[in-house]
């Protein structure tokens, strides 16, 4: 006899409860193994040709029963993934990007916008109950955020080595603490292939130090740490001039440090990537 498997079943043994076509029932111990249901070899099994129905079953040994569609769904969805769960042939990262993700790279974050965007309706049902902006309704319903892959830049990268041939990264580095900042850099020049190039923007040091002004001391502190933010990802833990950005890339590896401006350099896409004037950019190669 074989009992249909269905698909929420792992391998194991399950007690289950059939019916056959002659409206007989009874209840079956049944190994599942390798998506196919056999009976178990047991005395007290009742041979039941035709098995109509299987109402009921309970895993009793081995194997664990597939998890509720809602824990399986949230794991999914903030699965590292590339292009929507294909392998991707896009050859370009971007860290940190929330709502400026570039077409032809990989766009990644944390932010909770990549959960909801993938819950149908939830935008929608979010802004109603006025937990979104009109501003960031407006990009759920362009899209913005569909196709970006959750990735965590304090965390390895789920990446192989020598995999992008750039990588950028635009006001990230600036929300991590030194040591992750470093474990975020040794990853990027990882998962670069040899003589790949990072683009790395964040808020320049010198310039904010320069705007201080004795008699608004809070402006300077604000603009340093970012403090007023609810979340810890959204405030400043470290801030970066020329010099010690250079350090930090060089520790970890990186060759032909160069200062850049605002959309020039040698980074694919450099006329449209950058979207922050005001800011420290810095071009870096890995060694090829
Ligand atoms: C100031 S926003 C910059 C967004 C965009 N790159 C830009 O230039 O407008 C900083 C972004 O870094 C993301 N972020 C902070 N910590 C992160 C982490 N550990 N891993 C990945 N992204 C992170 C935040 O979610 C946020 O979207």
């Amino acid at each position: 006899m074989r009992i249909p498997v269905r698909l929420t079943w792992t391998s194991g043994i399950y007690l289950v409860k059939v019916k056959n076509l002659a409206g007989q029932s009874g209840l079956y111990p049944l190994v599942v193994r390798n998506g196919t249901g056999e009976r178990c070899d047991c005395g007290s099994a009742v041979h039941m040709a035709g098995v109509q129905r299987v109402s009921g079953f309970q895993l009793i040994h081995g194997g664990t029963r597939r998890p509720p569609r809602a824990v399986r769904f949230l794991r999914a969805a903030l699965r590292p993934t590339m292009g929507h769960g294909r392998v991707s042939t896009i050859m370009r990262l971007q860290l940190g990007c929330f709502n400026c993700p570039v077409e032809g790279w990989v766009n990644t974050d944390i932010t909770p916008h990549i959960l909801v965007a993938r819950v149908p309706f939830l935008p929608a049902v979010l802004y109603r109950l006025k937990l979104l902006t009109r501003e960031r309704y407006g990009e759920h319903q362009r899209g913005v955020f569909r196709g970006l892959k959750f990735m965590d830049v304090t965390k390895r990268f789920p990446f192989k080595n020598d995999r992008f041939e750039a990588a950028f990264s635009s006001h990230v580095l600036e929300h991590l603490y030194q040591a992750q900042a470093r474990f975020c850099l040794g990853e990027v020049h990882r998962v670069l292939q040899p003589g790949g190039i990072l683009r790395l923007v964040v808020p320049d040091l010198d310039r904010c130090v320069e705007s201080y002004d004795p008699d608004k001391p809070d402006e300077l502190c604000r603009a340093m740490y970012e403090s007023t933010h609810p979340r810890d990802k959204n405030r400043h833990h470290w801030m970066y001039n020329e010099t010690s950005l250079r350090r930090l890339l060089e520790g970890v590896g990186f060759r032909d440090i160069t200062r850049r401006s605002y959309r020039t350099g040698d980074c694919p896409d450099v006329a449209i990537i950058d979207n922050r004037p005001d800011s420290l950019f810095m071009e870096a190669k890995k060694r090829g």
